[in-house]
């Protein structure tokens, strides 16, 4: 099978750019960006502030070092870092919270991906002789590896306002934040508003090839410039990557719904499959399922998949997470949900 026939359902980080991001990239306006003279990723960071309703925002080429950034402008080496368990910034960027800013995280498991201040206040650690203090809570709106859970507005205010009152700050790992915002049917600026810093991904859901964008305080901005450099981040005529992230940012937010529905779809077949569970909301465009029931192990149902023009990964031995996205339609996710029925029945 040649892999354009692939469905293929890993990560929403699979879309490529579409063929009006191609001939933005091709037209861009470009000049040297670590002089800020690239007028392409001014805009690009200019529309960003804008939409989140930050002063500033700052373009970088990953979701993992705006991250990093931002955790580094949030604290102070030896302080700790609570975030949820399963959450990115503790599981999957290689330690960076150590290995950039020397903090430690605090993990706070939540059944369903939302931090909430009940479950937070409690791992808040003022300095002592034998504990580091915590410096920051990570949020992360909508939740990967709880399934694309979305944070809901009022958490995040309440999150955001307690910790303020007791000096701590609060970083918003938005990576899909513009899926929460279609699913809450709200302005992004208002899921934002509270956070000091916020990153969010332009090349995931938003079809961007390469992207992402942190935005907090000119201050902020003005310091996360120098540690981009130091984390060799910083780019040259990076205006052919922003052409294609400002039509990400301006036209592709608007569509994210259709991933939504067809996540719901797939969902629904997958509940009717005997042996097959889905233990999560279905919100936004994740699906984690469990296929234990089926008797097959996470690894080998995803091979048979693959066998079937199909691709999704395990996320462990005994579940599988698909992600829909502009790449796969409709029709896409009809022949998706019969592979998944004929390697459930061992068809
Ligand atoms: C929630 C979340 N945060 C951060 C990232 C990191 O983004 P990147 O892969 O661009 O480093 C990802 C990537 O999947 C993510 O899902």
């Amino acid at each position: 099978m040649s892999h354009t026939e692939w469905i293929d359902l890993r990560s929403d980080t699979v879309t490529k750019p579409t063929p009006a991001m191609r001939r933005a990239m091709a037209e861009a306006e470009v000049g040297d960006d670590v002089y800020g003279e690239d007028p392409t990723v001014n805009l690009l960071e200019r529309r960003a502030a804008e939409i989140l309703g930050k002063e500033a925002a700052l373009f970088v080429p990953t979701g993992t070092m705006g991250n990093t950034i931002a955790v580094k402008l949030n604290t102070r080496h030896g302080q700790e870092v609570i975030c949820e368990a399963r959450s990115h910034v503790y599981n999957y960027e290689l330690s960076m919270l150590a290995w950039f800013s020397g903090c430690l995280a605090r993990p706070v498991p939540s059944d369903d991906g939302v931090l909430r201040w009940e479950d937070i206040q409690k791992e808040v650690r003022p300095l002592s002789p034998y504990r580091a203090d915590t410096g920051l809570i990570v949020i992360e709106n909508t939740h990967n590896m709880a399934g694309g859970t979305v944070t809901p507005i009022e958490t995040m205010r309440d999150v955001c306002r307690r910790a303020h009152e007791i000096g701590l700050r609060v970083h918003l790992d938005g990576a899909r934040i513009f899926n929460a915002a279609v699913h809450l049917n709200c302005d992004v600026r208002e899921l934002v508003a509270d956070a000091d810093t916020v990153m969010f991904c332009l090349s995931k859901g938003l079809c961007a090839p390469v992207g992402s964008l942190v935005a907090g305080t000119a201050e902020a901005m003005a310091r996360a410039r120098l540690y981009r450099k130091r984390l060799g981040g910083g780019m040259r005529q990076a205006g052919v990557l922003a052409a294609a992230g400002l039509i990400a940012l301006n036209e592709m937010p608007q569509r994210l719904a259709e991933d939504h529905g067809n996540a719901r779809f797939l969902a629904e077949h997958l509940c009717r499959i005997p042996g097959i569970r889905i233990p999560h909301r279905v919100e936004t465009n994740i699906v984690i399922f469990d296929v234990t029931g089926t008797g097959l192990a996470a690894a080998e149902f995803s091979q048979r998949l693959k066998a079937k023009g199909v691709l999704c990964n395990p996320v462990d031995g005994v579940s599988l997470r698909l992600l829909t996205h502009h790449d796969v339609n409709r029709q896409d996710c009809e022949r998706a949900a019969e592979a998944f029925e004929a390697v459930a029945r061992r068809v």
